[in-house]
């Protein structure tokens, strides 16, 4: 389980080049299906909420299927045998959707409407809005598996969806921009800060949520909520 990528001599022809180029486009093009089926779900949704219930509770949706040198990256960082299926079983987020919603309660029942349907498989769920990462992290992330119809027969794809707020969105966006520029070694003072900031857009988010639900009324669509 352990031969790094980076170990594999490279004497293919060109042949085999363009093979093996097909090949990892196959792949991909499963999760790019899957990507898109969670993407037309999560847009059903919103224009459902935008026609019957005079509502939109999302602010925008992004997706992305991972590029293959990212994914060739993780496959030698996470040590993972370079061979597909093993790829396929233990990389969850080579297709990934990021719903961002105007309040949390907004975040939690998207994210019930998702996980509900009944051709939708729940995974792995991560609670970050109730538990968020020592660092502050908020999301509410999810593993789903949704099927695809390909013309070989229907095939499970694995699909990311994370539901933020957009406090939370901004926090993550500007926090993974530190990261970055640190390299992950961010310092101690500049740690705090964030985590200070992070708690600073939980209060805005509260508050923004109080301030709509004494506009509209607590439940503007409905059904109950769990926040
Ligand atoms: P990865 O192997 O990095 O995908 O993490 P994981 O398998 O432990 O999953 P997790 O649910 O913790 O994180 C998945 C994704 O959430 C990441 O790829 C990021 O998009 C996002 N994420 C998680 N933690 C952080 C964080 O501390 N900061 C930011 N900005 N994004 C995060
Ligand atoms: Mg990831």
């Amino acid at each position: 389980m352990t031969r790094p990528v980076d170990d594999v001599p490279i004497s293919l022809s060109v042949a085999e080049m363009r093979t093996a180029r097909d090949e990892i486009q196959r792949f991909l093009l499963e999760y790019r299906f899957g990507m898109q089926e969670i993407e037309t779900k999560i847009s059903i949704l919103r224009e459902e909420f935008r026609s019957m219930h005079d509502y939109n509770p999302i602010e925008h949706v992004t997706s992305r299927v991972k590029s293959p040198d990212s994914l060739v990256d993780k496959v030698a960082r996470k040590g993972i045998d370079p061979d597909f299926d093993s790829i396929r079983t233990h990389i969850t987020d080579i297709a990934g959707v990021r719903v961002t919603c105007s309040f949390t309660a907004d975040a939690y029942r998207l994210y019930d409407l998702l996980t509900q349907q009944a051709d939708i498989t729940v995974r792995v769920v991560k609670d970050y809005i109730a538990e968020p990462k020592p660092n502050g992290y908020k999301s509410l992330h999810v593993i789903v598996e949704v099927p695809v119809f390909l013309s070989t027969g229907p095939v499970s794809v694995p699909v990311e969806v994370q539901f933020r707020t957009i406090a939370m969105d901004f926090w993550a966006s500007l926090e993974h921009k530190i990261h970055y520029k640190y390299d992950g070694a961010v310092p101690a003072d500049l740690v705090a800060s964030l985590k200070d900031a992070a708690v600073t857009a939980a209060a805005l988010d509260d508050r923004m949520e109080r301030l709509h639900r004494e506009l509209h009324g607590p439940h503007p669509y409905g059904a109950s909520l769990r926040v």
